[in-house]
C-alpha cells in the first residue's frame, strides 16, 4: 500500500494478514516468528514494516522526529488519503503543536483531578458489584466492564445519560478507521451513520450539550481563558469520546478472561486484593486490547541495522514487545506478581497515554472489589470474541461468581 516491497530486499518478508480474524484473535505466535526472523520484517500485503523487539519498539516511540504521528497511527498514510474527520489534536499531531494540547489534557487528568474522581468511580463500581452479587450469573462484559467504564467516564466528562451507548459505536469507527480499508471500516461506519452515532458525537462536541462541572467543561474554560480556541476545545472533547472507553473496557475484559483461564492467579488476588493494581500491569503486558500503532518515517533512517526509506509506514508492535523474552522472563506466563516494569502497553515518549492513570484507577477499583468479594469466577457459556482493526477482546463473557465463604 505505501512502499514497494522491492525497496526492502534485505528485510525478511512476511506474507501474513495481520488484520485477519485469526491473527487478530491471537497474534502472539506470529509476533514470535517475526521477532525471530529479524529486527524488522516487511509485510507486502499492506506495504508496511513491523517491529516486535522491545528495545526497538521503545526506541521508535521515543524518536518522534524520525517517526512521526501526523501521517496517521495506522498502516494508511492519512496525508495521502481522504479522511472522514479532521486529525486528532494529540494522537495525529506532531510537535510543536502537540505540546500545547497535551498540556491542557495533562492538567485535566492530573493526580489531584483523579483523586477527586475516584469516589465517583467507586460508587459506580459498588452499584454494579452489588447487582452481580445478587445475580451470581451474568455477562462480565455486558453487565460489568462495559457499564462500569462507560458510566464512570461519561459522568466524569459530563455527558448526558441519554445516548451513551453511542460511545462504543463511535469507538468502533475510531478503532477501525486507521486500519486497512476493509469491511470492518465499512460496517462500523454504516452502523454509526444509520443509528445516529455520528450526529450524537457532533452534538456532544458542543459546549451546550455538556455538564458545567465535568472534564469537558474544563476544556471550554481553557478556551475562555484564551489558552486554546473554542474549536480546539471541541476537538479535545472528541478525544474523550474516542480514546477513553474502548481500550480500557476491552483490556479489563481481557483481564477477567485471564483470571478465568489462570485460576491460580485469581486465587493470588483473592488472597490479597491490594495486588489489583499490580495485576493490571500484568494484564497490560500480557494481552492489552490494542496491540499496535504505526509511525511514518520523516526521512531515511536506520532501525536495528535496517535502512528504512523516508515515508515508510512502521508498525510498532508494543503488545509483541511486551512478550519479548529479551525483556521479560518466561513472557508467555501470566503472573500477577511479576511487576512488569517497562511494558509498552501505553506507548512511551511524547505521545504516551495521557489517560493511563485513569485506566489504572478504573482497573484497581474493579479488580480489588471483585477479589474482595468472590473467591471464584467461572465461565458458564461460550465467550464471544471482539475483534476490530485495532483491538481484540471479548464482547460477551458469560460467567458465574462464587462469594467468599460459600463452598
Ligand atoms: C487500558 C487502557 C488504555 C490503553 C491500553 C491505552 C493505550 C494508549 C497508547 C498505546 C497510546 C500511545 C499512542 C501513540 O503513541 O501514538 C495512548 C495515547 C493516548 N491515550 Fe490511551 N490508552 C488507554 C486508556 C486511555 C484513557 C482512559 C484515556 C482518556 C481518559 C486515554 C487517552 C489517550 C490520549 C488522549 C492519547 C494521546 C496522547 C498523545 O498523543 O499525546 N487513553 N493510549
Amino acid at each position: 500500500m505505501n512502499i514497494n516491497p522491492s525497496t526492502a530486499p534485505s528485510v525478511p518478508i512476511f506474507d501474513v494478514d495481520l488484520y485477519s480474524d485469526e491473527v487478530m484473535a491471537d497474534p502472539y505466535p506470529v509476533y514470535a516468528e517475526m521477532r525471530q526472523a529479524g529486527p524488522i520484517v516487511f509485510i507486502p500485503l499492506y506495504g508496511i514494516y513491523f517491529v516486535t523487539r522491545h528495545e526497538l519498539v521503545r526506541y521508535a516511540f521515543s524518536a518522534h522526529q524520525d517517526y512521526c504521528s501526523s501521517r496517521g497511527i495506522g498502516p494508511r498514510d492519512i496525508s495521502q488519503t481522504q479522511s472522514l474527520r479532521p486529525p486528532s489534536l494529540l494522537l495525529e499531531t506532531d510537535p510543536p503543536a502537540h505540546a500545547k494540547y497535551r498540556s491542557v489534557m495533562m492538567r485535566l487528568l492530573s493526580p489531584a483531578a483523579l483523586r477527586r474522581l475516584r469516589a465517583k468511580f467507586e460508587a459506580v463500581a459498588d452499584e454494579l458489584v452489588e447487582r452481580i452479587d445478587g445475580k451470581r450469573s451474568f455477562d462480565a462484559f455486558g453487565e460489568l466492564t462495559r457499564p462500569f467504564i462507560l458510566n464512570a467516564i461519561c459522568d466524569a466528562v459530563g455527558l448526558p445519560k441519554e445516548g451513551r451507548d453511542h460511545m462504543l459505536t463511535y469507538g468502533e469507527v475510531v478503532l477501525n478507521l486507521p486500519g486497512p480499508p476493509n469491511w470492518r471500516v465499512d460496517a462500523s461506519l454504516a452502523q454509526a451513520r444509520s443509528d445516529g452515532t455520528l450526529e450524537w458525537v457532533d452534538r456532544m462536541m458542543r459546549r451546550q450539550s455538556l455538564a458545567r462541572d465535568g472534564l469537558a467543561a474544563e476544556l471550554f474554560a481553557a478556551a475562555d481563558q484564551g489558552e486554546i480556541t473554542e474549536d480546539e476545545a471541541s476537538m479535545l472533547v472528541r478525544i474523550f469520546l474516542s480514546a477513553s472507553v474502548d481500550s480500557t473496557v476491552y483490556t479489563i475484559t481481557n483481564g477477567i478472561k485471564n483470571f478465568i483461564d489462570f485460576p491460580s492467579q485469581w486465587e493470588e488476588l483473592v488472597a490479597q486484593p491490594t495486588l489489583a493494581r499490580e495485576a493490571f500491569e500484568e494484564v497490560l503486558r500480557y494481552n492489552v486490547s490494542v496491540k499496535t500503532l504505526f509511525r511514518t518515517t520523516t526521512r531515511s533512517v536506520e532501525l536495528g541495522g535496517v535502512k528504512l526509506p523516508a515515508g515508510a509506514k512502521v508498525g510498532l508492535g508494543f503488545a509483541a514487545a511486551n512478550r519479548d523474552p529479551e525483556k521479560f522472563t518466561d513472557p508467555d506466563r501470566f503472573d500477577v506478581r511479576r511487576r512488569p516494569v517497562g511494558h509498552l502497553a501505553f506507548g512511551t515518549g511524547i505521545h504516551t497515554c495521557v489517560g493511563q492513570m485513569v485506566a489504572r484507577m478504573e482497573a484497581d477499583i474493579l479488580f480489588s472489589r471483585l477479589a474482595s468479594r468472590f473467591s471464584r469466577i467461572n465461565l458458564t457459556g461460550t465467550p464471544i470474541r471482539k475483534i476490530n482493526n485495532a483491538l481484540s477482546s471479548w464482547s460477551s463473557l458469560p460467567v458465574e461468581v462464587t462469594p467468599k465463604g460459600a463452598s
